[in-house]
């Protein structure tokens, strides 16, 4: 069965089209099929996107400089959803540089190919730390320590919901002659646990996330203390729910190249919305944690010292390789502003550094 057939079978096994959660799940998560399962090039230049470890090591040593200050030497890292494994090395570089080693630096993967790839990696770049690292199927009760999610939230299934005559209806998929087609539900869409934009404007559409906000819920009653780091492209409410953004945020990714149909290469394509940090703090301060951050990615690697990272740098060429790589991770243009990055703190109350130079809380 292709994975075309799999989802058409849902459809009709529902009696009836299925949420864009559901399809997007089917899309990028099925087994040997979805696009995070298949176990083909997706990351870097001769894949589909390039995240921030992708692009500089120093991404990855600037978080390790935040992680130092929490776990001192003795707590956990739990990385989510950790791509080729390269951010989990270069934190682990870093760590090891500070003599501020976790006990242990879990990974959390859903996709068994990425796994294996993120062995691949970490056993090639830091064979004497592979012991410390270890890949768990759930969350772990009673976590101590540091969680890191790096475009984590923006892949995960998402609503799509359109504003007709004064109300929200959801956006599902159903399938016509064996091609996948939107269908707007007749019923309103409600939506308790976030608001819906204000916006009056007919085919207006969004994306609502629920199961990131019900991740966000299940992290809090896993851990026992510590920091969430979210790193992510996204916005506060009032920017997600601009008036002029009518389309939303989904966007589909094959090859560098950005297209907004999802029904077109399933499976062989990237499928994501941008992240609603607004949402996503009030389901955490819901739950129970407290935000302790909220700045934009370029603010957040300025206030841990990137540059002087580059500084440190003796030799010219790398260096200047370096710079190139900096300033795709904080100029405007590039993901400095897109990206933010939003703290939040279970019984922790350590002062976090990447907050010094920037601290947005208030324009959640
Ligand atoms: C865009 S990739 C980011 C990979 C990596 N963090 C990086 O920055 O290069 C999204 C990753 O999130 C993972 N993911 C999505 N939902 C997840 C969840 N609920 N738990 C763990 N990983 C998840 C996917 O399997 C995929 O590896």
């Amino acid at each position: 069965m292709t994975l075309k057939d799999i989802i058409a079978q849902s459809i009709r096994d529902n009696n009836g089209a299925i949420g864009f959660d559901a399809f997007m799940d089917f899309a990028l998560y099925t087994p040997a099929l979805g696009y995070y399962r298949r176990g083909e090039t997706i990351f870097g230049e001769k894949g589909d996107f390039i995240t921030a470890p992708e692009t500089s090591d120093l991404f990855g040593y600037c978080l390790a400089k935040q992680c130092s200050a929490i776990i001192k030497g003795s707590g956990y890292i739990l990385e989510f959803g950790a791509g080729t494994g390269i951010l989990a090395a270069q934190i682990l570089f870093e760590l090891a540089r500070l003599d501020s080693l976790p006990e242990k630096y879990y990974i959390l993967e859903l996709s068994g190919q990425l796994q294996q790839k993120q062995k691949d990696t970490i056993s090639r770049v830091l064979p004497e730390l592979i012991e410390r690292v270890e890949w768990l199927s759930e969350l772990p009760s009673d976590f101590s320590g540091v969680v890191i999610a790096n475009e984590v939230l923006d892949a995960m299934p998402a609503k799509r919901v359109r504003f007709r005559r004064g109300e929200f209806f959801e956006l599902a998929v159903t399938v016509e002659e064996g091609s996948f087609q939107w269908q707007m539900q007749d019923k309103t869409f409600n939506s308790p646990l976030t608001p819906l934009p204000s916006v009056r404007v007919e085919g207006y559409t969004t994306e609502v996330n629920q199961r990131a906000l019900a991740w966000v819920d299940s992290l809090y009653q896993a851990m026992r203390d510590g920091v969430v780091l979210l790193i992510d492209y996204g916005m506060a409410r009032s920017d997600y729910h601009h008036e002029q953004r009518t389309e939303g945020t989904l966007r589909c990714y094959q090859q560098h190249k950005a297209s907004d149909n999802p029904f077109e290469n399933i499976g062989k394509q990237d499928m994501t919305t941008s992240v609603n940090f607004s949402d996503v703090a009030e389901q955490a301060l819901g739950s129970g944690f407290k935000i302790a951050g909220y700045c934009t990615q370029a603010m957040f690697l300025i206030s841990l010292g990137v540059d002087q990272y580059l500084l440190d740098e003796k030799d010219l060429d790398r260096r200047s390789i370096l710079a190139q790589q900096v300033k795709q991770l904080v100029l405007p243009s590039a993901m400095g502003e897109s990206f933010k990055v939003l703290a939040l703190t279970k019984k922790q109350s350590v002062k976090l550094d990447g907050f010094n130079e920037q601290n947005l809380i208030n324009k959640l």
